[in-house]
């Protein structure tokens, strides 16, 4: 895929980038959502195109080198999704330091580190958010991987602890010295799971923090001006997107047009309006991405298995088909594909009282777009918009 510079009135930059070795042919990055970052997933966000790495859901650094068949399933990849970071949690340095060497064996191009997952069992055992606590001990662990591959090691925090712990910008640094290629920061303490607002000058502060390494920021992305705030605020490096994708997988693709640069490689969307916000995908382009997602689903996870699980998958691509609630009723009892495309034909005859007569949606009917906690200035009305935290393997994030 090449990236063409073309004329932007934009002050936040986007397009090619490294991660140590590693060249990025984009700057926004998909972050990692245990339980929904799976293969079928990464390969629809490129398909649509627009995002420079993906990375896997958290993996447990002992259960890799024990083989175990569910983590080898989330390492799982082909060519089609590269390139690929894997992310690794784990608070034994040597288990880390050799579950870096296999995926480096394995092909992966960059391992990340989880210092931020806030789930007690992780944290219990030294992983997770309480590496942001240690900060002797975690700079000793990450040398440790550093030392013993070629491929990049990236680490992904959050802002600190607690308010009075923010700890991020020494962390950060701790970990430049210890020879980490970037750092992902998710601009929210672990206090804070995902209320609030996304503090804009705490990940600027990471920024500042470090000599050389792109700082990449995170949290709240839903639509390509909160990247370009984002990018404009911190001056991080890239944008990473979790939730935002998984509502809108073609954020990646918008967010590069948007910022003045396009995907070659990607199918034309209609010109741009003079705002510069490419304009949303239309019904049928969404159904299209949708049940290509699930053809993924069944190729990789088998008929049963991919149906059931794609149940928590449907109902975010229905959040901006209109009313569709008729649709998700049905979607969330799937256990075949030939029940999901009688679903889906029963929604599209039953959503035509709402569209005119070319098949869009009535302007009454359209659902407001999600709003990023930061990009409004009155909290409740941002907290109306705020975009939901999707059930995982994990309760809190
Ligand atoms: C269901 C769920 C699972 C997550 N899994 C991971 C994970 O495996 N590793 C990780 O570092 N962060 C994980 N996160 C945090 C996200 O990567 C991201 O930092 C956070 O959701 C904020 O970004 P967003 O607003 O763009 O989603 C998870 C978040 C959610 C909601």
């Amino acid at each position: 895929m090449l990236l063409s510079l073309s004329q932007s009135a934009n002050s936040a930059t986007i397009g090619a980038m490294r991660i140590g070795p590693l060249a990025l042919q984009s700057s926004l990055f998909l972050s990692p959502l245990a339980g929904y970052t799976n293969l079928p997933f990464r390969l629809v966000i490129r398909e649509i195109g627009g995002v420079g790495l993906c990375t896997t859901d958290l993996v447990n650094a002992r259960s890799l080198l024990e083989k175990k068949p569910k983590a080898l399933q989330l390492i799982e990849t082909r060519p089609a999704d590269s390139p690929l970071a894997v992310q690794l949690f784990g608070a034994v340095p040597e288990e880390m330091r050799d579950a870096a060497q296999f995926l480096e064996a394995a092909g992966v191009h960059a391992i990340d580190i989880n210092m931020g997952c806030p789930v007690r069992k992780i944290c219990r055992v030294g992983g997770g958010s309480a590496m942001m606590a240690e900060l002797r001990k975690t700079g000793a662990l990450v040398r440790g991987m550093v030392d013993a591959v070629k491929t990049p090691v990236t680490a992904k925090m959050r802002l600190g602890w607690d308010d009075q712990n923010l700890t991020a910008p020494e962390l950060a640094r701790v970990l430049e010295t210890a020879g980490v290629s970037a750092i992902f920061v998710h601009g929210r303490t672990r206090e804070q799971g995902f209320g609030g607002a996304v503090n804009l000058q705490g990940i600027r502060r990471v920024v500042q923090a470090v000599r050389t390494i792109p700082v990449i920021g995170n949290g709240d992305v839903t639509t390509p001006p909160a990247a370009k705030k984002m990018l404009d605020e911190t001056e991080c490096a890239g944008v990473s997107i979790g939730r935002g994708a998984f509502y809108d997988p073609w954020i990646f693709r918008r967010t590069l047009e948007y910022l003045g640069r396009d995907s070659s490689d990607a199918p034309a969307l209609p010109d741009a309006p003079a705002d510069g916000l490419p304009p949303e995908p239309a019904f049928a382009e969404r159904v299209r991405v949708m049940c290509r997602h699930l053809d993924l689903m069944v190729e990789v996870f088998g008929e049963e298995r991919g149906c059931r699980m794609f149940r928590k998958v449907a109902p975010w691509y229905s959040r901006r088909f209109g009313p569709c609630h008729e649709f998700n009723r049905r979607a969330v009892c799937i256990s075949t594909r030939a029940q999901f495309h009688q679903a889906l034909e029963h929604y599209t005859r039953w959503r035509r009282q709402f569209t005119d007569e070319r098949g869009d949606l009535l302007q009454r009917f359209q659902p407001a777009p999600l709003a990023s906690s930061f990009m409004r200035n009155e909290p409740a009305a941002a907290a109306r918009g705020a975009i939901p935290v999707p059930r995982g393997p994990v309760e809190t994030w």
